[in-house]
């Protein structure tokens, strides 16, 4: 199984940048939860300050761009992607090579869009089995179930970024082919062995 966690960093200069505050809590809890079921697991994840859990290969990546190269050297082995991270959506255009230096007037910092690995992992030829997540802020059920048809993946776990980023606990919503499965407030660890008892379930059921 290859899963992303934590937030990405798109530099600006060489000691400044453009991040959230993912703490890939989650991210490393299904990484965990996987690893516990019997999957051999590599963690993809962007910088945070959790310790590699035992038993799994971590590749540490910094911008969404790494990120990116990291998974799809590595997707073609996978039988279940699962990202977790939240991958920023857009990077400095040019991430200048020197520190910028202060001035007195306003700066415009111009944003390019990164590419969406999810997306393009769940369009391979013979893609994974595809796991996405939906942080949002309101309106959840309804970006959540859009989501998962734009992305073209089979599974989609939604929740609310408020709540669930930085936090312990969490609480998901499942979208699949079956409609919605709610999975009530507990440790992120907790849900994540929910959420890979349900991956196999669907993942693994014809073969
Ligand atoms: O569109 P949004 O960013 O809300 O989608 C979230 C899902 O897509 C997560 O599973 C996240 O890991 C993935 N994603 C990605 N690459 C991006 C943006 C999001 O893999 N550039």
């Amino acid at each position: 199984m290859l899963i992303t966690a934590g937030p990405t960093f798109e530099p600006i200069d060489t000691v400044r940048g453009i991040t959230n505050t993912s703490s890939g809590k989650m991210g490393y809890a299904v990484a965990r939860a996987a690893r516990d079921a019997g999957a051999s697991v590599t963690l993809v994840s962007g910088p945070t300050a959790l310790a590699a859990p035992r038993g799994l290969e971590r590749i540490d990546v910094s911008s969404a761009l790494q990120m990116h190269d990291a998974v799809m050297a590595r997707v073609a082995k996978a039988d279940v992607f699962i990202g977790v991270a939240a991958v920023a959506d857009y990077r400095p255009k040019e991430a200048k090579p020197h520190k910028l230096k202060k001035g007195t007037g306003t700066v415009t910092l111009e944003l390019q869009p990164n590419p969406d690995i999810l997306a393009t992992v769940a369009a391979r030829k013979r893609p994974p089995f595809c796991v996405g997540f939906a942080a949002e802020t309101e309106n959840l059920e309804a970006y959540a179930a859009a989501k998962r048809k734009r992305k073209k993946v089979p599974l989609l776990a939604a929740n609310l970024a408020q709540h669930a980023f930085g936090a312990d606990d969490n609480q998901l919503i499942l979208f699949d082919d079956q409609g919605r499965h709610e999975l009530p407030r507990a440790p992120k660890i907790v849900l994540a062995r929910q959420l890979v008892a349900h991956i196999a379930k669907l993942a693994f059921k014809k073969r």
